[in-house]
């Protein structure tokens, strides 16, 4: 279709595509399992897994042919009509959420817009008029997606800077300070809106007695606990919900990038009682739920669940910390600390990531940067003992030859 011999696509991009995301160090041409090439034929661990995106790997046999099958089949309908697919994905996603009902989306900002106008519903009959009772209490140094909504409710300044006005009505806790949260939570509040384990922010979970205490308080307020699990869900864990270790319930979700395993899709459960509150006309979206995003959502969880990949998680997971943790003893004016849970690792540095991050492409391994000088480990849910103990060398090659 195009003649591609002659592109260069560094000088495309420099020419063509709008530099909000700085300049891009690689072209990736090609993945398989955990790996990705580049278009000069290196070879890269995934652990980034794009950004927490491909649960399975890439080009996983299984999710490739129901995208395939699908793709012949049915790709796009609209929300005006019934598909197969959407009603299954919402009734499996239900299965694990709880009691409640599914809104489709196509990405994680887009299911927090969604989650964002839950609260103004719920606060709106709380109150039994609008604009009286709107606060959503988020958390200090969270993420919650580049939209109006999404940097709204990001306290982050590096995130928010430029686009003033906001919206209003979002004021801030501190993460795992349960008396801050009680502090901000009054008659005016809608929700309290929590990533269960903060990604972008530098990987700081938040402690299941938090998560408690946090439902505790929403339920003698009459406030929603909307818990993103748009980075942490969907195994990542080794639990389908981060949440899940607390014991508790939220009355919404968030999640995505881990869902589709690639294929873009958003999606927000709330729970029974509040599902109501979305009346016909209140929300929608062109391109949420299509026969293809579901057929790629469906795929993504029959893998997780046949292969048993939250289990290969449990079972890597507490070793490869104790590996990274032998690292951080060797090299602790470096390496500051390691912390997270299942494949949602973060390694504190002592000073910018990026040159160590750099290091690691050079050594073959893909990782993501985070705000506090946090490189985060993030590898695909398919990634065996082998594949980390790799990352681990080349965590500390990278850290052997910087700083
Ligand atoms: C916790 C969390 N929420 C929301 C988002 C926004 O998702 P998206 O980039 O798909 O809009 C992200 C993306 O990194 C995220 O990590």
């Amino acid at each position: 279709m195009h003649d591609t011999h002659h592109e260069n696509t560094a000088e495309l991009y420099d020419s063509y595509v709008l530099g909000n995301y700085g300049k891009p160090q690689l072209t990736l041409v090609r993945g398989d399992g955990v790996y990705v090439w580049d278009d000069e034929g290196n070879r890269y661990l995934d652990f980034g897994s794009g950004i927490a995106v491909s649960a399975l790997g890439h080009a996983h046999p299984a999710w490739v042919a129901a995208v395939r099958e699908q793709l012949h089949r049915l790709t796009h309908a609209s929300n005006l009509y019934r598909n197969r697919n959407q009603g299954r994905l919402a009734k499996t996603l239900a299965a694990k959420c709880g009691p409640g009902r599914v809104f489709f989306c196509n990405s994680g900002a887009e299911a927090n817009e969604a989650l964002i106008k839950l609260s103004r519903l719920h606060g709106n009959r709380k109150a039994g008029r609008e604009g009286t009772c709107f606060k959503v209490v988020a958390a200090e140094n969270g993420f919650h997606g580049r939209t109006f909504g999404g940097m709204s409710a990001t306290a982050q300044e590096k995130i928010r800077q430029g686009f003033a006005p906001l919206v209003p009505g979002f004021a801030f806790g501190k993460l795992n300070d349960l008396e801050s949260f009680e502090r901000l939570v009054d008659d005016e509040t809608s929700a309290v809106f929590l990533e269960t384990i903060q990604g972008e922010g530098g990987i700081h979970p938040c402690t299941a007695g938090f998560l408690r205490g946090i439902r505790d308080l929403c339920d003698r307020k009459g406030v929603l606990m909307i818990l993103d699990e748009v980075q942490c869900g969907v195994g990542r864990t080794g639990r389908f919900f981060a949440y899940e270790k607390a014991g508790i319930q939220p009355d919404a979700i968030g999640m995505a990038k881990g869902l589709g395993s690639g294929f873009p899709i958003g999606a927000v459960w709330v729970h029974e009682r509040y599902a109501g509150l979305f009346t016909p006309g209140s929300h929608g979206t062109t391109f949420g739920g299509t026969p293809l995003a579901c057929a790629a959502g469906l795929a993504t969880l029959y893998v997780i669940e046949r292969d048993d990949l939250m289990g290969n998680v449990r079972e890597n997971a507490p070793g490869w910390m104790e590996e990274l943790e032998a690292v951080r003893a060797a090299c602790p004016a470096k390496l500051l600390s390691v912390r997270g849970e299942g494949y949602m690792v973060g390694l504190q540095l002592a000073s910018d990531p990026l040159p160590v991050a750099a290091a690691m492409r050079r050594h073959g391994m893909l990782t993501v940067p985070a705000s506090g000088n946090v490189i985060r480990l993030l590898p695909p849910l398919i990634a065996r003992k082998d594949d980390l103990s790799r990352a681990v060398e080349i965590v500390r090659s990278a850290l052997a030859e910087t700083g």
